[in-house]
């Protein structure tokens, strides 16, 4: 036989050993380089990957406050915190809403700022307070040096929502939303551990001390999961009030002089 023939023969006993193979369950190839089995025999068997998120199947028909709480305590890092919120399936909001907005600014600030919901323009680009009034948040702030966008933690802020997708026409989030997310909310303030937390109108004030009454309350130190809080009116609430502006700048500068304190 020449060359010719026994290349074909070659080929043909080559394809007739692979389709033996496939028929009898082979699915994988193997790589061109050879593998020691010796060397792989003493490497520690590997941990599979613990999901932070949960999978649908997991969700489907769980109460929803269960299904966050659990996926909120496996969360490790901020990153494993946004992966379990763009996982969460069961909020109805998720479904209008174009973006998760998680959160903006610098995760060591000593300062958090907790929001209500994102609006339409949040909404559109992902980020916390980037409309009208987060433009007059981001200056209210700056007036006593401080910043999202300062890489210090010392004069850092790091802004966030109690609700990471928007309400349809801007409605006031709903009690059971606010109670469904609120796991997600502590977890997030766990992980960034801020020395204060601000809390910018009702829901987050509702959120994290269970009462409301954001004109009554704000200005008033209190404490919320072992942090000291500080109420204040939503930027969009002074933005439709301008004269509330004295008290918010009132509350400012105790703000300022706690962290200096
Ligand atoms: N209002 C909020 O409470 N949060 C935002 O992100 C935007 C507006």
């Amino acid at each position: 036989m020449g060359i010719a023939a026994d290349i074909a023969d070659d080929w043909h006993a080559a394809l007739a050993a692979l389709a033996w193979q496939v028929e009898a369950g082979a699915d994988e190839t193997i790589g061109d380089a050879p593998v020691n089995r010796y060397d792989l025999a003493t490497e520690a068997p590997k941990q599979a990957a613990r999901p932070v998120a949960a999978t649908p199947a997991e969700q489907v028909g769980s109460d929803p406050f269960e299904v966050a709480r659990r996926a909120a305590e496996r969360a490790q890092t901020l990153d494993d915190l946004r992966a379990a919120i763009t996982a969460f399936d069961l909020c109805e909001l998720k479904k209008g809403a174009r973006n998760t907005v998680f959160a903006d600014g610098n995760p060591k600030a000593r300062v958090l700022i907790l929001g209500e919901a994102p609006g339409a323009d949040e909404d559109r680009e992902g980020r916390p307070f980037v409309g009208r009034a987060g433009q007059l948040m981001d200056k209210m702030f700056e007036a006593i040096g401080l910043s999202r966008t300062s890489p210090d933690a010392e004069t850092a802020l790091y802004i966030t929502n109690v609700l990471p997708w928007r309400p349809p026409g801007n409605r006031d989030p709903e009690p059971a939303e606010i109670a469904m997310m609120r796991p997600f909310v502590e977890r997030h303030i766990a992980l960034v551990d801020p020395a204060v937390i601000v809390v910018m109108g009702n829901t987050p004030l509702d959120a994290l001390t269970g009462t409301r009454g954001i004109l009554r309350a704000r200005g008033n130190w209190s404490q919320a999961l072992g942090k000291p809080l500080l109420p204040m009116t939503h930027p969009a609430y002074l933005l439709r009030n301008p004269s509330a502006k004295r008290e918010a700048w009132a509350d400012l500068l105790s703000l300022q002089a706690r962290l200096r304190g």
